[in-house]
């Protein structure tokens, strides 16, 4: 087994960092394809409890590479502070981190546009306001900074000076605000290229070696299937592509190099920000899974929409991705529930269908259709045998498979390392 992708197959916080940590002792490699400091990924291990927004789940191995690869968009300043942060709980990046010259650069003022965009929306995406979308929006315009481009000065005052021209006709203009000036938001990037530079490379054909090595890569999507910008709940998605497809165009390792392509789900659904949610309980229960599961989001702090896992959804997460193996999260925090509940199908003007909607309309009028499950009793410590589980969650787990027709490699049953069934050999 050498290459891997790992993915959100919800609307992200699957606990995509928790497994991607775990399995990074089994990788020399592990890549961010995609996406910024919009992503918050948990690790919880040795008593510790790390954030990760744009280093990848695998810099706490010291025996693996890390790899920020060209799809990513990179805000230097929140870099150089997670950096700090990963030195201060024992990681040594120098000479394991490699950040790829292309990815773009995300400045204060994409941040800026960012928010201000949101505060004139009527219908809020719900963004993070960590500049995504307008530095996502420059890279597809030709008009983007690239970490390359922080190492040349006179590149860098020629870019920044585009970037502000066509940044305060927005600000000025649209949103009333004041204009930027070139020098300041040259001057604070040089200082952090300075800090940065040992670490920018070319990091494609870093990849491109360890393949030639037969080296095992994993690639650590960010955001969710359904956030993504082509197949998620447009316009209520991110700027990226948190898919499979993705992860080559983000890190340039060719699809045909591709193996698995594991797919990250919780027990139930969350959802962060705006935008349709099909299963979204706005009752007691719903209130139960949000204190139970402690859904508040990783990098902003809002309280994360909750709902039953719907099999609609995921079964379309699963055909777009290509998943071929799923890991099933959270699991613990439907201990103790008398019923549980997955929807099976949607109700769309009176018919079932199973197919996901593409038009943001439609979702106005989805009624779910739910299959009720008993639940089980919490117990003391994982079995070694999938067999010897609480034969009701047995039953939940096959049903889902089935459903699928994926299945469960990873069960994990509390937010630590080691709180982790394999039920397959990975
Ligand atoms: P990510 O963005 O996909 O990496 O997920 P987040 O880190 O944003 O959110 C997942 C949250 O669930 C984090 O607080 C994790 O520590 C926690 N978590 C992960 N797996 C489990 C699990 O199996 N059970 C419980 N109770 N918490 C988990
Ligand atoms: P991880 O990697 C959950 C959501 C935002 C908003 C939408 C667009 O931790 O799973 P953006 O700032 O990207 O322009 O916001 O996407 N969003 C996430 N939701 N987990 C994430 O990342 C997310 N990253 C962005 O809440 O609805
Ligand atoms: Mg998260």
């Amino acid at each position: 087994m050498s290459v891997r992708v790992i993915i959100g197959a919800q609307w992200g916080d699957e606990g995509k960092g928790k497994i991607v940590d775990l399995l990074s002792n089994r990788s020399s490699w592990v890549v961010r394809y995609q996406g910024g400091a919009n992503a918050g990924h948990t690790l919880k291990f040795d008593g510790k409890t790390i954030v990760l927004h744009l280093i990848p789940s695998g810099i706490f191995h010291e025996n693996t590479k890390c790899v920020i690869a060209n799809g990513v968009v990179i805000d230097p300043e929140k870099l150089l502070q997670e950096l700090e942060n990963v030195r201060a709980h024992g990681a040594t990046p120098e000479g394991r981190l490699f950040i790829s010259s292309t990815a773009h650069v995300i400045f204060p003022f994409h941040k800026q546009l960012d928010l201000a965009k949101e505060s004139q929306l009527t219908d809020k995406i719900g963004t993070t306001g960590r500049g995504i979308g307008p530095a996502y929006m420059l890279k597809i315009a030709r008009m983007g900074i690239r970490m390359m481009d922080l190492l040349d000065e006179n590149v860098l005052r020629e870019k920044v000076t585009q970037n502000v021209v066509y940044a305060n006709s927005l600000l000025e203009n649209l949103y009333d605000e004041k204009p930027l000036d070139v020098e300041s938001n040259v001057s604070a990037m040089q200082a952090y290229a300075a800090q940065l530079s040992p670490f920018i490379c070319n990091t494609a054909a870093l990849l491109h070696d360890a393949l030639d090595r037969n080296e095992t890569i994993m690639l650590e999507g960010a955001q969710g299937a359904l956030l993504d910008i082509d197949h998620g709940t447009y316009p209520f998605v991110t700027s990226s592509s948190p898919t499979s497809g993705g992860a080559c165009t983000g890190s340039g390792i060719p699809p045909t190099r591709i193996e698995k392509v594991m797919g990250i789900t919780k027990a139930y659904c969350t959802r962060v920000g705006n935008g349709p949610f099909p299963t979204e309980l706005f009752d007691e229960t719903g209130e139960e899974l949000r204190s139970r599961g402690g859904e508040f989001g990783a990098t902003t702090g809002r309280p994360r929409r909750c709902g039953w896992l719907d099999l609609v959804a995921l079964r379309y997460a699963c055909r777009i991705n290509g998943v071929n193996e799923l890991a099933l999260t959270k699991i613990d925090v439907l201990n103790d529930m008398e019923e549980i509940k997955v929807c099976t199908a949607y109700k769309v003007n009176g018919e079932e269908t199973l197919e996901f909607p593409l038009s943001i309309n439609t979702f106005d009028h989805i009624e779910p259709v739910y299959r009720t499950f008993k639940g089980w009793k919490s117990y003391d410590s994982n079995p070694e045998n999938r067999a010897d589980l609480p034969e009701t969650m047995q039953t939940y787990l096959a049903f889902i498979e089935e459903y699928l027709n994926v299945s469960v490699v990873i069960l994990s049953t509390g937010p630590g390392r080691t709180e982790t069934m394999e039920l397959q050999e990975l």
